[in-house]
């Protein structure tokens, strides 16, 4: 098997390279001076099974271009299969309509994926489970949940789970069943289309004083810093969040260094520069989950 990664997440890459005791092979990406990419596969893959690492979070659409790009160059080169692992597969929020005249990202990400006929796409932690069905090649979804039951643990065991939204209860009523029927509660979260900006005033559900906040992405950590005014309102102390991907747009590291949550628990699935560290954040890896699956 050989491990190439585009540019967007290659200290993950190298992690799940590591746990398969393999290097990471080479790829050149040569930028002109007008921003396009040439991608150029430098190992021999043919007749070799070929795993391409690319995280598709911001620059989006330059990351997908090169994850297209060496998938290309590596059918190109003779490659015998491609496993496309796209641990935060960007776009995914944009799975159908939501106002006439829209239109569905996924989608087309799915067609342009099937028409270079990736082998298999892994992603972590989907943003809906209906992702796959947009795609002709197999998808396989894998989860940070484990990691975060194990966090869970660590941090004092007992309290209430909360879904941010209505849109996460698959999630939570998971966690619960992995955590002894660990009681759940969920946020009414409501989003304005045209500002982004979140509002959520009802808890359905009653709640701890320890809370677990679960959700797949922080973004602008609006979302959270909504979660955690409620939940504190309404009488929680401990409050710690437990989100897969750190997408942290704009100032969402100040927003949640500033927010009443006690820690943040987030994933590498995207790689978060020096600049967006913050002292109330942790990052769990996927790596040796992601590395056993390619054992299989
Ligand atoms: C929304 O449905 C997602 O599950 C996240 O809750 C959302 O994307 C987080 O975005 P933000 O941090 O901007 O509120």
């Amino acid at each position: 098997m050989k491990i190439f990664s585009g540019t967007s997440n290659r200290p993950l890459a190298e992690k799940i390279a590591i746990n398969l005791g393999l290097k990471l092979s080479d790829i050149e990406v040569f930028i002109f001076p007008d921003g396009e990419k040439r991608i150029r596969i430098l190992d021999k893959v043919t007749g070799e099974d070929c795993v391409v690492v690319q995280s598709t979070s911001n620059p989006t659409d330059e990351n997908y271009m090169e994850l297209f790009f060496i998938v290309d160059g590596l059918k190109r080169s003779g490659a015998k299969s491609i496993t496309a692992i796209v641990p935060y597969f960007g776009y995914q929020r944009q799975d159908h309509v939501f106002r006439e005249g829209e239109a569905v990202s996924a989608n087309v990400i799915a067609k342009i994926l099937d028409a270079l006929k990736v082998d298999k796409l892994i992603i972590v932690e989907p943003h809906s489970r209906k992702t796959k069905d947009a795609f002709t090649i197999p998808v396989l979804y894998l989860s940070a949940l484990s990691l975060f039951v194990k966090t869970i643990k660590e941090v004092g065991g007992s309290g209430t789970l909360v879904s941010p939204d209505m849109g996460g209860i698959v999630r939570i009523k998971q966690l619960s069943e992995s955590l002894e029927n660990m009681p759940y509660a969920v946020i009414e979260k409501n989003r304005d289309l045209s500002t982004g900006r979140v509002s959520g005033s009802h808890i359905e559900g009653s709640i701890n004083k320890n809370v677990f906040i679960v959700d797949d992405m922080i973004s602008s950590g609006g979302t959270i810093e909504m979660a955690a005014k409620l939940l504190y309102k309404n009488g929680a102390e401990n409050i710690y969040v437990f989100a897969t991907h750190p997408v942290f747009s704009g100032n969402a590291p100040k927003v949640l260094q500033e927010s009443l949550v006690k820690k943040i628990y987030v994933t590498d699935t995207i790689f978060v520069p020096k600049e967006k560290i913050f002292p109330k954040l942790g990052i769990l890896s996927v790596a040796k989950m992601i590395a056993e699956q390619l054992k299989m």
